[in-house]
């Protein structure tokens, strides 16, 4: 494309959004086009997902908007359009990525209009962009958490300009909704209700590379569910960093979702436990379309370090809520986030949190080891744990938590229970998995036109963290 083609593009291109992107999308068609016309053959994306929920949605809408200018999709990272969509809420997932960027070279060196790109939460810190400017001189586009949409124009300036581009925006000018996008599963999908995250607990990144927060209008959420519903969609999970400081009233937005035709189960994640509200438990209690499943970030059990992490509770306020929400939910299962190594964190203090662990009898817990990250708060914190006490307490806290998870997996055991049927078992020819309200899953013997519907599972046998079953007429 000469220069003077390229102007007339970019003057043409509406300033309105989404009519912008899609402008960008037509462009990007012809582009890929001519290339496949050049090749004799289509074109293919991989695009990589690391982190949480919201990662992996926005990686729908990227894959959308690939699809739709003519990409086909596949797996294998030996593609013509390889995209990570990465996460740097712990130093490790930002040390893969390094290590996977060497791989990719060797594909580039093979198929030299390779594009790599690279995006999401790790590009909102400058270090990592300059660095990969110095020494990943083969990435072609990089861009943040904010820009996502952009995606078509982004590929359109890469293609025409043939030099690494880098866009990534300090906060979120506006956001997009509505473009293309490509769900994972046909039955189930994600729903944004809120961006971002306000809380600054003093370990996290989350807040300087989401931003702050702003919550969707709910008859835009509302809107999108029925849109979904529509497409078959029969479970949705909304999705926000902390679900309880929704702008619009929470319990009464998953109320109206649950009550959309054609929506069978609602799932939200994630809940703070400084604001989860009665409103909510009352609503959970009185909907069985609403997931038995309460992800609620415990992170310490101390309340000095959970004072030093400004979380805004303390022990006695975790273990308060936890009782209510046994009490009134007894079907509901638990899950939790727990840190160890926090700085300053001492063999009492962790002590504290096996004893709240033990207490509350977690259904599941992810459990992570304190990583130092540039910026925080607590980066600056002195007493930083050594690697091998946290190591340790990591150890003993994992030996807990399966305690805890299979005397509350084994409770069920010899019950029927309704199970979303969501793919066929990797591991045993013939089976299924699905998954039950309280987000465990059970492995079972079945057809797989099963995929995607709910069906009655009588639960055999406990494995800890997930069930053996057979259907039930
Ligand atoms: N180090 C270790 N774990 C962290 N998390 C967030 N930041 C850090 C960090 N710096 C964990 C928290 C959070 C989950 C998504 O990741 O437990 O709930
Ligand atoms: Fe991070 Fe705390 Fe916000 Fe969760 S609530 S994203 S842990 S700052």
């Amino acid at each position: 494309m000469t220069f003077e083609e390229r102007t007339a593009i970019l003057n043409q291109a509406p300033t309105e959004e989404p009519a912008r992107q899609f402008f960008f999308i037509e462009r990007m068609k012809e582009i890929i086009a001519e290339k496949e016309a050049e090749k004799g053959r289509a074109l293919t994306a991989c695009v990589n997902t690391f982190g949480c929920q919201m990662n992996a949605k926005d990686s729908e809408k990227l894959i959308g908007i690939l699809k739709q200018i003519g990409y086909q999709e596949q797996t294998s990272e030996d593609a013509d359009f390889v995209l990570y969509n990465t996460c740097t809420v712990r130093e490790h997932a930002n040390v893969r990525v390094y290590g996977r960027l060497g791989v990719l070279k060797k594909y580039k060196d093979e198929n030299p209009d390779m594009i790599i790109a690279l995006c999401g939460c790790m590009m909102q810190e400058e270090e990592v962009v300059a660095k990969i400017k110095q020494s990943y001189r083969h990435v072609d586009l990089i861009f943040g958490t904010h820009n996502i949409y952009k995606l078509a124009e982004l590929l359109f300036h890469r293609f025409t300009e043939e030099t690494m581009q880098v866009e990534i925006m300090e906060k979120a000018e506006q956001t997009v909704e509505n473009l293309p996008a490509e769900r994972k599963f046909k039955f189930k999908c994600g729903v944004n209700i809120m961006y971002g995250c306000n809380n600054f607990c003093s370990y996290c990144i989350v807040p300087y590379v989401r931003g702050r927060e702003r919550s969707r209008l709910p008859e835009d959420v509302l809107a999108e569910t029925k849109r979904l519903a529509e497409d078959g969609v029969k479970e949705v999970m909304l999705l926000g960093q902390n679900v309880n400081s929704y702008a619009y009233n929470f319990p009464e937005l998953l109320q109206k979702v649950s009550e959309i035709p054609g929506i069978e189960h609602v799932r939200f994640m994630t809940s703070h436990p400084k604001d989860l509200s009665d409103a909510l438990i009352e609503t959970i209690k009185n909907n069985d379309k609403i997931s038995r499943h309460i992800h609620l970030p415990l992170q310490s059990g101390s309340s000095r370090i959970l004072k030093e992490m400004n979380r805004h509770y303390n022990k006695e306020d975790y273990l308060a809520l936890a009782e209510k929400i046994r009490k009134e939910i007894p079907d509901a299962s638990i899950t939790t986030d727990i840190i160890v190594g926090f700085p300053g964190e001492t063999e009492e203090d962790f002590l504290d949190t096996l004893d709240v662990v033990k207490k509350v009898c977690f259904d599941s817990a992810f459990t992570f080891i304190y990583s130092k990250r540039t910026g925080t708060r607590a980066a600056s914190m002195p007493d930083q744990v050594p690697k091998r006490v946290s190591q340790e307490r990591l150890d003993r806290l994992l030996k807990v938590v399966a305690e805890t998870a299979s005397t509350r997996t084994g409770r069920l055991v010899g019950t029927v229970q309704k199970a979303l049927v969501e793919e066929e078992n990797s591991k045993i020819d013939g089976y299924l998995t699905a998954r039950l309200s309280g987000n465990s899953v059970v492995h079972f013997k079945g057809p797989k036109e099963l995929i995607g519907c709910f069906v009655n599972v009588r639960l055999n046998e406990a494995k800890g963290f997930y069930y053996i079953g057979e259907l039930e007429e």
